[in-house]
């Protein structure tokens, strides 16, 4: 079988993911985006730290952050996209890593993004990835995450932004479960888009309680 990682990281160095989903930088362009980050923001302490996973080009989000006053630190593992993101957003920090592989000391974000990615990431595989939340969040921290909503083994497509793409998911339900057993509390959960079609998504913020 071919290896997922290697699809979805060329697939983003080649492809123009910027010029598909990006192109507009001002976050009242993504109404329920604003909404779901507004609403972890008021559970957080003024200037807290936020860690974004699969931080992508950086707008229109970390930027809304870094101007909303938080400590932002984005991981993503194109290169391409890590430069993209520290022209954008020059007051945050990026590394380029893969998020699955970076180390994260324990208890040191108060909250931990992730938007459109961990789909990218064979599904077997979640559940060590949000226990490493858990780990890298202080107490009660919060997670505000999107993740896929039906079940899909390592789907290809040949053409998704001009190159080629690969995803990964569980079902809603088994997601949501996903998050709660890793120790998560929910807080508000909902979906994006409407079941059947694409960029149907499910958001989740939770706590880490
Ligand atoms: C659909 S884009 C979303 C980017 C950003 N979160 C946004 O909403 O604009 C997915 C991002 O996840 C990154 N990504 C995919 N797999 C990853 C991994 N294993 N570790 C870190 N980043 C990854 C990709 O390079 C890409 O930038």
């Amino acid at each position: 079988m071919r290896d997922m990682r290697e699809i979805v990281k060329r697939g983003y160095e080649e492809g123009d993911y910027r010029k598909k989903y990006r192109l507009k930088d001002r976050m009242d362009e993504y109404p329920l985006a604003k909404k779901n980050i507004d609403r972890m923001l008021e559970l957080l302490p003024e200037g807290a730290s936020i860690l974004d996973l699969g931080c992508g080009p950086g707008i229109p989000f970390d930027k809304y952050l870094v101007e909303s006053g938080y400590d932002v630190t984005g991981i993503d593992i194109s290169q391409k996209h890590i430069d993209f993101a520290k022209d954008n957003v020059p007051d945050a920090t990026f590394l380029k890593s893969d998020m699955s592989e970076v180390d994260l000391d324990e208890g040191s974000f108060h909250a931990v993004l992730s938007l459109y990615a961990i789909f990218h990431i064979p599904k077997e595989e979640h559940e060590d990835l949000f226990s490493k939340i858990f780990r890298t969040l202080k107490s009660s921290g919060l997670a505000l995450v999107t993740l896929g909503t039906e079940l899909e083994d390592e789907k290809e497509v040949g053409d998704f932004i001009g190159s080629e793409m690969a995803w990964s998911s569980y079902t809603l339900e088994a997601n949501l479960r996903l998050v709660e057993g890793c120790g998560f509390e929910i807080l508000h959960w909902e979906e994006e888009g409407r079941k059947g079609y694409p960029e149907h998504h499910l958001w989740i913020l939770a706590r880490k309680s």
